[in-house]
């Protein structure tokens, strides 16, 4: 029987609508990157994460593959141009994530300039003396501040549509100009009039450490940068050099240039740093829906039809 491969065990049952397939999940013990090279010789389809480097030496591997189907929005895992020039179809899982993503990026927006986590790192050690008093642990309005989206794709928006929630004044920048609610204007003067910067772009080429030290110089001192895209858009870095010298005000990032990020990274002792593991999209509706599209995009795609989402360069 024709094989797919599935890298991660995912929620829901939507893998019992594959017919006529063979279905190969990676046992929880084997290497995921190994278990794809020894198995994709014969593989019709794959269905993996953005954990899973598909790359020429993969592809070269496969013979019979038709589609890479990768429960992710994000494709920068994926040598995409080198796919298609072999034929094989990729697909991904946008939209069904948008709001749940912003609403992530958006509650370390709030949680880093509210000082959340300080907070409750503060009681937990049992450092709060003082009760309170007027100039204890000040932190910075959303409200009424601008926010300044970097991208403004289904993500971006989502997010601008939180931000008008907020009475926030909202500005953008992105490759093209879109019709929505901001003002639409260059990346110097985002970054000198926002208070929050927030990253919403897809990673490639293009956008590799897109934040680097003299965008950080051009940004406010009291202004926060926040990350929930990929973490090599930021020169993480010129990132640490920025808030050790005090250049800006402070980071929530839930993205970082290499993942797992391990607790000898410097962002981790920053008081006014805020790191979350790569959960934009980890609400269990989410997830579902996730696995919905993913297992969709790869059944269609198979049999011959369109599929829901397929990223195309
Ligand atoms: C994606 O789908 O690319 C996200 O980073 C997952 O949260």
């Amino acid at each position: 029987m024709k094989k797919i491969l599935v890298t991660y065990k995912f929620p829901g049952n939507y893998l019992n609508e594959i017919k006529n397939y063979e279905v190969k999940i990676r046992p929880e013990n084997e290497n995921p990157e190994k278990w794809l090279l020894n198995n994709i010789k014969d593989a019709y389809g794959i269905l993996i994460t953005l954990m899973d480097k598909i790359d020429r030496e993969i592809i070269d591997h496969a013979e019979n593959l038709k589609v890479i189907s990768t429960y992710s929005v994000g494709y920068d895992h994926i040598d995409v141009k080198y796919a298609l020039s072999k034929g094989i179809r990729v697909t991904n899982t946008p939209e069904v994530l948008s709001d749940s993503t912003a609403d992530m990026i958006f509650g370390l927006m709030i949680a880093i300039a509210r000082r959340l986590v300080e907070g409750d790192k503060l009681i937990r050690n049992n450092k709060w003396e003082a009760g309170w008093y007027p100039e204890f642990m000040l932190g910075t309005d959303v409200h009424g501040l601008t926010i300044g989206i970097v991208g403004m794709g289904r993500i971006g928006r989502a997010i601008l549509k939180r931000a008008h929630g907020f009475d926030m004044r909202c500005i953008y920048y992105s490759r093209h100009k879109h019709d929505v609610d901001a003002q639409y204007v260059d990346i110097d003067e985002l970054l000198k009039k926002s208070d929050y910067v927030v990253l919403c772009m897809d990673y490639n080429s293009e956008t590799h450490h897109f934040m680097d030290y003299d965008k950080f110089l051009k940004m406010k001192k009291s202004a926060f940068i926040i990350n929930g895209t990929r973490g090599k858009v930021i020169n993480e870095n010129d990132l640490i050099k920025a808030l050790n010298n005090k250049i800006i005000n402070g980071a929530a990032l839930d993205v970082f240039e290499n993942e797992p990020l391990k607790s000898e990274n410097p962002l981790t002792k920053m008081d006014n740093v805020i790191v979350t593991p790569h959960l934009g999209s980890a609400t269990k509706e989410t997830r579902d829906k996730m696995a919905y599209v993913a297992v969709k995009n790869l059944i269609n795609t198979l049999s011959g039809n369109e599929p829901l989402y397929e990223i195309k360069i």
